[in-house]
């Protein structure tokens, strides 16, 4: 199979809407990573896009909508006054909420919960194509599993050229991490995959917000955490990667010194550093993680498949406080690094 690339024009998301409605595959763009899609409701389709990606059957999709009403039938119970607080507030955009499931989603598409994850894209181009597919789009991150999720069609085509039959390019991702996964299934919400919208955003709305343990810490040996995809080593580059965190002077002065140590020993490294940080390297070979939290979500993925096509073997990145967007952040650097993270105060 040739997968094609094409511009998002009328014609293109027809073609894409009529092989979703056919069980294909389609690659497509929105508004936090490229997305894998599928008709969530189609069992082929669905055990198609795990074949694609080379996806474990536990870890559950999540299930993407354009309007409202299209939530109905996917649920077996009527959100709670929160939930409509939070659906208000924020979709469109990158909030995937949790609700008990209804008996027409496949437990292919959920992993076997009973439980099913929901998000309303605000990308116009994924919110045309799922409307003109006319069904519920099951759509993982377009990456093969353990690779960093895709925020360029290029970055899906590396991964799935000849898996599926074609991509829809609109640029690069807008926020650049995955939406917020959230469970309403207690009394507070609970974050069990930080992304765009942030705690503190959340709380703000429902009153409070809860972070589930396992966002900033490995799992212990067979701990089995709400969120499948947890328990899997994601975002993950070739080479060993190690968080530096603490006073900007003393991080920049470690990270030269593990880096030094790392080439005398004949190891390829790089580092990921803040923008106005990269001169104090000097001639190091470095890769730019913008200039703050936001724009560091924006290039994170793009910069550990950097990291991969540099063949860089000890990869050292700088860090942001893990709150607002930056907690997203810290979760994807961290989990790429397995939580290996140097204090350096
Ligand atoms: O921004 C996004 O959410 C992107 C774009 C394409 O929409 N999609 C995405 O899907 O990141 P995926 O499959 O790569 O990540 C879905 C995450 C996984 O960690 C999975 O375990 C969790 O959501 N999840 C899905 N359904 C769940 C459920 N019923 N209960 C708990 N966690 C669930
Ligand atoms: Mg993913």
């Amino acid at each position: 199979m040739k997968t094609r690339i094409l511009k998002p024009d009328a014609t293109a998301l027809h073609e894409a809407a009529a092989l979703l409605r056919n069980g294909r595959l389609v690659g497509f763009p929105t508004e936090t990573v490229y997305g894998l899609a599928a008709d969530a409701l189609n069992t082929q389709a669905v055990n198609a896009i795990f074949e694609a990606k080379g996806r474990p059957g536990d870890n559950p999709l999540i299930i993407h909508i354009a309007e409202i009403q299209e939530l109905d039938r996917l649920i077996r119970v009527k959100p709670s006054p929160v939930a409509r607080r939070l659906m208000d507030a924020f979709w469109p955009g990158p909030l995937t909420l949790i609700f008990p499931k209804s008996d027409i989603v496949p437990a292919c598409t959920t992993g076997g919960l009973d439980s099913v994850a929901v998000r309303m894209p605000s990308h116009p181009v994924a919110r045309e194509l799922i409307r003109l597919s006319g069904v519920p789009v099951a759509a993982p991150s377009g990456n093969r599993s353990g690779r960093p999720s895709p925020t360029a069609a290029a970055h899906m085509m590396e991964d799935m050229d000849g898996r599926i039959e074609m991509i829809i390019d609109g640029g690069e991702c807008d926020v650049g991490v995955e939406s917020t996964v959230v469970d309403m299934s207690g009394d507070v919400p609970r974050i069990l995959r930080p992304g765009g919208i942030t705690r503190e955003m959340i709380a703000e709305i429902a009153g409070d917000c809860k972070v589930d343990s396992t966002v900033m810490r490995p799992l212990k040996e067979n701990e089995r955490p709400k969120s499948p995809g947890m328990k899997y080593r994601h975002y993950a580059p070739a080479g060993q990667l190690t968080i530096f965190h603490g006073e900007c002077e003393n991080v920049i002065a470690a990270i030269c010194e593990t880096y030094d140590h790392a080439q005398s020993e004949g190891h390829r490294a790089l580092i990921l550093a803040l923008e106005p940080h990269i001169a104090r390297y000097g001639d190091r070979r470095c890769v730019s993680l913008g200039r703050d939290a936001t724009e560091m979500a924006h290039v994170v993925f793009s910069a550990l498949r950097g990291a991969d096509d540099a063949h860089a073997e000890v990869i050292l990145s700088e860090s942001v406080e893990a709150e607002g967007i930056g907690l997203a952040v810290m979760n994807r650097l961290g989990r790429a690094a397995a939580f290996h993270i140097v204090e350096v105060d």
